[in-house]
């Protein structure tokens, strides 16, 4: 426990996927850096289509040199694989209603994305291989990074096993799009989604709150807009501390920092318990992700975030995320610096 398996190119063999009909639902961030490393990786143009609507991710993929179909019940007809990239909130509706009911009954399927099949919200075949491979790169650095003869961290896992070669089929496909030539790091989509759910609604706001009310501490102590802006964020500094914490440790950078910065940083840690966070990020885990109330409430919001205004639930939440001291002080400060003020 706790040491994840790495898959290397020499894991994978690409004559797994010869003469294979690979399809990309989508030619977004994701499909189309994929589909161009997938080409540059030797599979032929020919065995490559794109499955995507009549909008302008089409004619990028067109003027690219892919064959591009827009009628999905076709695309699916023909996929021995089909990788899912288009927003993961419109999956289910794509999938299950236009491919999934014409896939071959031994298709591959490979998400890059653990939530929908996490909560079971796609529908397979049992003869079918689902596969994950999880680039942890936004698209334009999986094509960049390709292109500089690099890999890039990816997460890779067989959820069902339909054919019995999940596996082979995986490392392939991973290989194909570059994904193995830095290390593919066994995973699963619970583990995937657990990790990215629970930074999403426990690290990451608990980082916006520390620092929310840490600007209001501060202003009433009488700081200035402007100090505490650029102390606390315009002046990159966060950015560079977890660049340093990726490069040289996440401890180890702080030998970077002045010796009252490292005194105060590691005494003032080690003081703070964490009991109570622990709790708080346990009631997280346990009873808004992994219980499925997160992705339910979710479900039943969906259909809101396409809306126009307030009634689109996310709009609703920046406005309120606006009240916010720091929100309104840094747009004093950016005024002020435009000139504007
Ligand atoms: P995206 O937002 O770039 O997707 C755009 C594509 O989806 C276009 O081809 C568009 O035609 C198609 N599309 C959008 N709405 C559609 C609809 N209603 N019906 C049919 N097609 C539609 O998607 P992105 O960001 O590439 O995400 C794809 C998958 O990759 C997701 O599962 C995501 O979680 C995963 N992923 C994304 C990363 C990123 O860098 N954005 C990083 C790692 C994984």
């Amino acid at each position: 426990m706790g040491q994840a398996k790495i898959y290397y190119d020499s894991d994978a063999d690409l004559g797994v996927l010869s003469n294979k009909k690979i399809v990309f639902l989508g030619f977004g961030n994701q499909g189309s850096a994929q589909a161009q490393n997938l080409r540059d990786s030797g599979i032929p143009n020919d065995q490559i289509l794109i499955a995507n609507r009549v909008d302008s991710y089409a004619e990028t993929a067109k003027a690219k040199g892919f064959h591009v179909e827009h009628d999905f019940a076709t695309a699916a007809e023909v996929a021995d694989v089909l990788f899912i990239l288009i927003p993961d909130q419109v999956q289910p509706r794509v999938f299950n209603e236009q491919f999934s009911p014409k896939l071959k009954s031994n298709a591959t399927i490979v998400v890059a994305s653990g939530y929908n099949v996490f909560f079971n919200l796609l529908k397979f075949q049992p003869g079918q291989d689902v596969v994950m491979v999880a680039p942890r790169m936004i698209g334009s650095s999986v094509r960049s990074l390709h292109e500089k003869g690099r890999g890039f961290p990816c997460f890779v896992s067989v959820e069902q096993n339909g054919t019995g070669k999940g596996l082979d089929a995986a490392l392939a496909l991973s290989r194909a799009i570059g994904a193995t030539k830095q290390g593919a790091i066994a995973s699963s989509v619970r583990e995937e989604t657990v990790m990215d759910l629970f930074a999403e609604q426990a690290l990451w706001p608990n980082i916006i709150m520390m620092f929310r009310e840490a600007f209001n501490v501060l202003k009433d102590a009488g700081c200035s807009d402007e100090a505490l802006c650029y102390e606390m964020w315009m002046s990159k500094e966060p950015a560079e501390i977890f660049e340093r914490a990726a490069d040289d440790g996440f401890v180890a950078q702080l030998k970077h920092h002045s010796t009252v910065s490292q005194y105060g940083q590691l005494s003032g840690s080690l003081k703070l318990e964490g009991g109570a966070m622990r709790e708080h990020f346990k009631d997280i885990l346990y009873n808004q992700i992994l219980s499925g109330k997160f992705c339910e409430a979710f479900s039943q919001i969906e259909d809101d975030l396409d809306k126009e205004g307030d009634t689109n639930p996310l709009n609703e939440l920046y406005k309120r995320s606006e009240e916010m001291e720091l929100v309104k002080a840094e747009k004093r400060v950016r005024a002020r610096l435009a000139g504007l003020l």
